[in-house]
């Protein structure tokens, strides 16, 4: 038989042509069903910024801290006032979360400033959103219970670094929080990159010594007992990051501010602060922490997590990647019983741990900080690590320094 012939035939095999035209059809189908998923279903998320502007409450100096209850409670109604009114409209499914980022003075009055995130099909694009937040927005107009607030002048479409930047310039936000998303769950014992933004190594002739706590973009809040072998500052730097090995960024230290009553025999007093010679900026993985009003109860029970690169048994290693632990707040009556410290811990003092041990901070933890998240999420400095009987032992918490108890000391010496 001649070849040609056979190439034809086999060309033309029913089978080969059935198996090719289902081949076809299958690669159409999977093509269009993977346009149509991502033009119609798959969803993107959209920040917004706005200013709303608040008529019938005036400004006081209580609105000047995110700290205090004034500033919380007034976020929070704002934050759900926006939730209920786009939860009632038509973009009820497109609405993922509204946060209150800085309230501000006009006038008498409070502005505001306000960043929204929404989920879209990416077909849709941003700016015909907008015009359907704001048309949301201007119908709940006379809905807003018993805040009067004027329109948002404009509404500002954000990028994803935008709207993380505008966290970075206020306290105590994590990165799930920058992007309005779920809760990250802390879990485990080790921490990823930004997880602690606040969190300092400050470092004698370049060796991990002691941990520290960003409250400003110049300012470190520590351990007065960190300077015990050395406060020359010359000798110190400050790194940043949760890798020491590897740190994000490096400053000099400054100045060295010990406070004047610090007791090395009793514990008592035991805070510094301490000045980098030149500012830090801030950015998702590095910023500072919330510092809460001088009146903040820190409720017995009320979860905390401390921070740092201290050493994980008694007697062992400070470690290179940074660790944080869970603890529960005691209080001073239950520390101050015979089986625990027996009347050693003072007022300016706050314990924190769990009944049975296990968890606690450690050698080399110290001037580190002991944070709680409040109810809108941000994060607060609630004690600085001072001391403890070794470490983790049952009845024997760690012992912090409250800073409530110095909240003006820390202003006298830094203005923060
Ligand atoms: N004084 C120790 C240091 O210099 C920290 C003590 C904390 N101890 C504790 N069990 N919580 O690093």
């Amino acid at each position: 038989r001649p070849a040609r012939a056979t190439v034809t035939s086999r060309f033309l095999n029913p089978y080969v042509v059935f198996f090719a035209v289902v081949a076809v059809v299958i690669i159409l189908a999977v093509t269009v069903a993977l346009l149509i998923h991502f033009l119609a279903f798959d969803k993107k998320s959209y920040f917004y910024h706005s200013s709303f502007q608040i008529l019938n409450v005036n400004y006081t100096d209580q609105l000047n801290s995110p700290g205090t209850q004034q500033y919380r409670t007034l976020s929070g109604r704002i934050e759900s006032v926006i939730t209920t009114t786009f939860k009632e409209s038509n973009l009820r499914n497109q609405f993922i979360r509204a946060h209150v980022i800085k309230l501000r003075q006009s006038g008498s009055g409070v502005i505001a400033d306000t960043v929204m995130k929404f989920k879209f099909p990416r077909n849709n694009n941003g700016e015909s959103m907008k015009s359907r937040i704001e048309s949301v927005l201007r119908q709940m107009l006379n809905n807003f219970g018993n805040l009067e607030i004027n329109l948002p002048t404009e509404i500002i479409t954000l990028t994803d670094q935008d709207a993380v930047n505008l966290f970075t310039q206020e306290c105590g936000a994590r990165p799930d929080l920058m992007t309005l998303s779920e809760e990250r769950v802390i879990g485990g014992t080790k921490a990823e990159e930004g997880d602690w933004p606040w969190q300092v190594s400050l470092r004698l002739n370049n060796v991990h010594h002691c941990g520290g706590i960003l409250i400003s973009n110049i300012w470190v809040l520590t351990a007065a007992h960190c300077f015990r072998s050395n406060s020359d500052p010359n000798r110190w730097t400050a790194t940043f990051g949760i890798s020491t090995i590897f740190p994000q960024e490096r400053r000099r230290v400054n100045t060295i501010l010990i406070h004047n009553n610090y007791n090395p025999g009793t514990h008592e007093n035991d805070i510094a602060v301490v000045r980098l010679d030149r500012p830090i900026t801030f950015n998702k993985n590095i910023h500072m922490v919330c510092l809460p009003e001088a009146t903040q109860n820190i409720l017995p029970g009320s979860t905390a997590y401390v921070t740092g690169w201290g050493s994980e048994t008694y007697g062992g290693n400070t470690v290179s990647d940074l660790e944080q632990g869970r603890v529960y707040i005691i209080s001073n009556d239950v520390c101050n019983a015979p089986i625990s410290y027996d009347g050693a811990v003072f007022p300016g003092m706050l314990c924190a741990g769990l009944p049975q041990g296990g968890v606690d901070a450690c050698r080399g933890d110290s001037g580190g900080p002991l944070v709680q998240e409040d109810s809108r999420r941000l994060w607060f400095l609630v004690g600085i690590v001072s001391w403890g009987d070794q470490c983790g032992l049952a009845d024997k918490p760690g012992v912090y320094t409250r800073v409530t108890a110095y909240r003006h000391w820390i202003t006298q010496q830094t203005g923060v």
